[in-house]
């Protein structure tokens, strides 16, 4: 019916018409398939977290939820040993990640409006998370990407000040802290050197610490112009849920809440978080098995020739040998294992595998070696 109706171009907004909306990985509906590309947790919640939600579906579903998810904001606060006016909880990172965008950065208007360039720039690292250049053409912003170094490291403070390449006047810089996709960790001893350098505001998306050897919780009270970001996607298999903070100066939280919607965190979302962090001992073991699993799966494909990055998160960066990382995509997804690859980009030479259980990594590992043989023939 409404193929037949016209539409206004002129309703939309020129900016949005620019617009190309962000690619999530593929959540596609196949049986028996392997899903290793949406770095998902491949453990189930605690018992108890689907217990409290089953339990939640009754006559509460007709009111709405605590507009500040205090209970699970005091119990994050109580984690982190820090204050409740701390902590803002969004509908996954991805939402808080919007909002700081919007909280922190002035839509750029050019030099003519009398704008100060640096208010409207939106910096970060390359390869990172890619959700950060859609953010920043939403708000209209400046994207302001600095390359790492070759091996995926995080140049020096001191070489960054000599290049001059890194603006350490960025309103915003989002640092992805173990990085996405490469899995390389960062020290809190250089991310301590970056953000106190860093006159904008720092981000640290740590949705990955919780594989991590180092995190850097303790700069979200230390220095005022950082915010650390948490989920319970990834290490608290909750990726369905939407549930995702912020931990930081109270200044920033404030502004964080004066621009998000009163109910951004649905409710189902605030008991499952809560009785997550309630369980913490189930969710403490399953990181150290997908760690386990990740050395090993890291050791096994280097066996076989791939080149691995060293992971600090629930997932491997490869190159594959032999043949195109698009042929081994396209191999392993014949076989029923779905892996992620970036098609494009300078890093398209290189595939990314979520660490699953470890009854799924063997079925990885079996297929990954029927191609070898295959490309070696
Ligand atoms: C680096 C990084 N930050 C944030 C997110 C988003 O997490 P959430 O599910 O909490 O929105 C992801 C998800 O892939 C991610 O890779």
């Amino acid at each position: 019916m409404a193929r037949n109706l016209k539409s206004n171009p002129d309703w939309i907004r020129p900016l949005v018409h620019e617009l190309h909306p962000y690619t999530p990985g593929e959540q596609p509906k196949v049986k028996g398939l392997t899903k290793l590309n949406t770095n998902e947790n491949p453990y189930p919640p605690s018992p108890s977290v689907l217990k409290a939600l089953r339990g939640s579906v009754d006559e509460r579903l007709r009111l709405y939820p605590n507009p500040t998810a205090q209970p699970l904001r005091q119990r994050i606060a109580k984690l982190h040993d820090v204050e409740e006016n701390q902590i803002t909880v969004g509908n996954g990172s991805d939402e808080l990640l919007g909002l700081a965008t919007r909280a922190f950065v002035e839509p750029w208007q050019g030099k003519r409006a009398g704008r100060v360039r640096e208010k409207s720039l939106v910096q970060y690292w390359t390869p990172s998370y890619s959700l950060y250049p859609v953010l920043t053409d939403i708000q209209g912003a400046i994207r302001h990407e600095v390359p790492l170094n070759p091996d995926f490291s995080m140049p020096s403070l001191r070489q960054l000040k000599k290049e001059q390449q890194w603006n350490f006047d960025a309103a915003l810089s989002f640092v992805t802290t173990p990085n996405a996709p490469t899995g390389r960790g960062y020290s809190t001893r250089e991310l301590l050197a970056l953000c106190r350098a860093q006159n904008g505001i720092v981000i640290l998306d740590e949705a990955y610490a919780d594989f991590a050897e180092q995190n850097a919780m303790e700069l979200a009270s230390t220095l005022s112009n950082v915010l650390v970001s948490r989920t319970f996607s990834k290490s608290y298999s909750l990726c369905f849920q939407r549930v995702g903070y912020f931990v930081g100066h109270p200044d920033l939280i404030h502004a964080i809440d004066c621009i998000r919607d009163s109910y951004n965190v649905n409710g189902m979302g605030q008991i499952a978080a809560l009785q997550t962090l309630r369980s913490l001992s189930y969710y403490r073991s399953n990181f150290q098995r997908i760690k386990k699993c990740r050395n090993q799966t890291a050791q096994e494909l280097e066996g076989l020739g791939f080149n691995v990055l060293p992971s600090q998160a629930n997932f491997l960066f490869v190159k594959p040998p032999l043949a195109p990382a698009s042929e081994w995509f396209n191999g392993l997804r014949r076989q029923k294992i779905l892996v992620r690859w970036f098609t494009t980009g300078q890093f398209n030479d290189r595939i990314r595998i979520s660490i699953g259980s470890n009854q799924e990594m063997k079925k990885c590992m079996s297929a990954i070696r029927l191609l070898k043989d295959r490309f070696e023939s």
